[in-house]
């Protein structure tokens, strides 16, 4: 129930007509009247005559009696369209019985792997990891509500070679002890010491380098300390999911080991293709389209010299395996844009393989940095990279703080509650709302602000419209009749049919800050709706129709709000 398209569909033919050819007509939200059509404006040259005369001529060939109240022809040659108010009343109505909210459930259902969070074992999560984390959990809600089959693939970083010093780091202290201190999450400080006694005892580095040797050969005893180190790291990331309400769950771990099997076929089969070559010592693909800087082809390196694979030959079997076994048509990517050169080379690499054909197709969806106040990757006062679980509480913290001191009403437990929706809920919504292509920055008083586009601003919206319907202990009819007559009620039903389109694009575009520019245009026409327009005061079917535009205003909040992962409140 787009209306755009809906005006543009009864525009074309009466433009063919007086073109002699398909003609766009060019319609979008218009300042003047509801919408406008510019499409003789591009025509006037082609068929010689002026905007004007044309746009007079296709008014007379377009029907548009039952849409619109008003149309003309205006400025050089603009269509003016005034939508009828009993038209858009009536779409109102369609919306109000509609469960979706006029969001069409998608054409095509596919099976789509949404590759994401993917933080590393026996290492802490960073800033980082939280955006491919949100982004990816938002693509991930979002697609599911369309109808597809979502594969939710979390790419642990679970194999290679700094495995054998996190071993043999575990063994050290004794097993029980290494282990308590991982389910703690401390998990930074266990591979920073690690490291360090690498890096300054040989024999220390010695029994490491052996113990990579027999984790690659599958020793029994050595593999049983990798999976207690998995483990932990699991345990310990399903705990910041969980803080963070992101719907990744234990069964959505495909770690890079779980694609050691493959690799030794992902090899042979290149090979059997022509596609490898030998580079010093390693075997590479060199796909097409990939050079550097000197032009010279970009080798992507499938089996290194020493016999051993890494990343890329990881994510060519997870490519050959999400596609051939998992008969996923769409795969996602929800990686930082340093690493968009190594998708790229993997994808063409996969498409001279065969194994990413059409109708298949693979997106990196890419995503900034998070920046400092300063303007500087975000760092911590130590200078490291910034502890997740730190900000997270950070932000809980504050928020709680505010939630006290914006309603002294509400108690302890539910102050609490509060503070948690509020405080991860901005965070997230700090990122979603962000343009992901870019850098942005951290800054909790604009995050955390009540005005502006910001989570506890939506929240705040969709819990004042609750409790108007609570305190007059009232309920919306879905089915009332509808009538708009403000100026103020009209422009709020336009957002209203307007969530469809928006939603059906995000999720080609994966770019989920017109989701939140949306909701954030819906919060603040409904402040002026709500301000200009009485809606208990009013009388009889006036009150009903209101009623019914603050429900729908509430509901499309909470839908748009779940898509970006962030919960709601009765009461704040
Ligand atoms: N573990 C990687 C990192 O922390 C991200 C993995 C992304 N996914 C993939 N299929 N390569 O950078």
């Amino acid at each position: 129930m787009d209306l755009e398209q809906l005006l543009t569909d009864r525009l074309a033919p009466a433009f063919a007509t007086v073109a002699g050819t398909p003609v766009d007509p060019v319609v979008r939200r218009s300042p003047r009247a509801d919408f406008q059509s510019d499409g003789a404006l591009a025509l006037a040259r082609q068929l010689g005559r002026t905007p004007r005369t044309i746009a007079t001529e296709v008014l007379q060939h377009a029907d548009l009696a039952d849409l619109c109240s008003v149309v003309e022809v205006s400025g050089p040659g603009f269509l003016n369209l005034t939508v009828a108010d009993d038209a858009l009343a009536g779409m109102v109505s369609a919306l109000a019985t509609d469960p979706r909210l006029g969001v069409a459930m998608a054409a095509t259902p596919e099976t789509v792997v949404v590759d994401y969070s993917a933080p590393n074992v026996a290492k802490e999560m960073h800033v980082g990891h939280l955006r491919s984390t949100v982004i990816g959990d938002a693509a991930a809600r979002l697609l599911e509500w369309l109808g597809h089959r979502v594969l939710r693939a979390n790419h642990l970083g679970d194999w290679g070679t700094p495995f054998g010093m996190l071993i043999e780091h575990l063994v050290d202290p004794g097993e029980v002890k290494a282990a308590q201190e991982l389910s703690m999450g401390d998990l930074d400080s266990f591979y920073k010491a690690a490291r360090a006694k690498f890096d300054t005892d040989e024999a220390f580095r010695e029994r490491s380098r052996r113990r990579v040797v027999a984790l690659q050969g599958g020793d029994e005893a050595t593999l049983r300390l990798w999976r207690l180190l998995v483990e932990q790291s699991e345990r310990y990331f399903l705990t910041v999911y969980g803080l963070l309400d992101v719907t990744l769950t234990e069964r959505d771990f495909h770690g890079e080991s779980s694609y050691n099997d493959l690799l030794g076929p992902v090899v042979e089969e290149l090979d059997r293709l022509g596609l490898l070559r030998e580079s010093e010592g390693a075997a590479c693909v060199f796909p097409p389209g990939s050079v550097g800087r000197d032009g010279a082809p970009l080798p992507l390196i499938v089996r290194k010299s020493d016999g051993g694979y890494g990343y890329p030959a990881t994510d060519l079997a997870a490519v050959r395996h999400r596609t051939g076994t998992l008969g996923a048509t769409r795969l996602l990517y929800v990686v930082g844009l340093p690493q968009r050169q190594h998708f790229e080379m993997v994808y063409a690499a996969a498409a001279q393989a065969g194994w990413l054909a059409p109708p298949a197709r693979a997106e990196h969806v890419g995503f900034g940095s998070i920046l400092g106040s300063d303007g500087r990757m975000l760092r911590s006062r130590a200078g490291g990279s910034v502890k997740l679980v730190g900000l997270l509480e950070e932000a809980i913290t504050r928020a709680t703080a505010l939630a006290r001191e914006r309603n002294p009403e509400l108690g302890e437990a539910e102050a609490a509650e509060v503070g948690r929706s509020v405080g991860i809920g901005a965070v997230k919504y700090a990122d979603l709302s962000s343009d992901r292509h870019r850098d942005y920055v951290l800054d909790w008083e604009r995050m955390l602000a009540l005005d502006g586009n910001t989570a506890p601003y939506l929240q705040y919206a969709y819990s004042r419209i609750r409790s108007i319907f609570r305190r007059a202990g009232l309920t919306a009819r879905p089915d009332a009749g509808i009538s708009l007559t403000e100026p103020a009620e009209r422009a709020l039903a336009f957002e209203l049919v307007g969530f469809g389109k928006v939603v059906g694009e995000v999720a080609e575009n994966l770019e989920f800050h017109h989701l939140a520019g949306y909701l954030y245009r819906l919060g603040a026409t409904f402040s002026t709706f709500y301000e200009r327009c009485p809606v208990l005061r009013a009388d009889g079917p006036v009150r009903e129709s209101r009623l019914v535009l603050c429900d729908l205003t509430a509901r499309v909040l909470r839908q748009g709000l779940y898509v970006l992962g962030i919960r709601t409140l009765e009461r704040m």
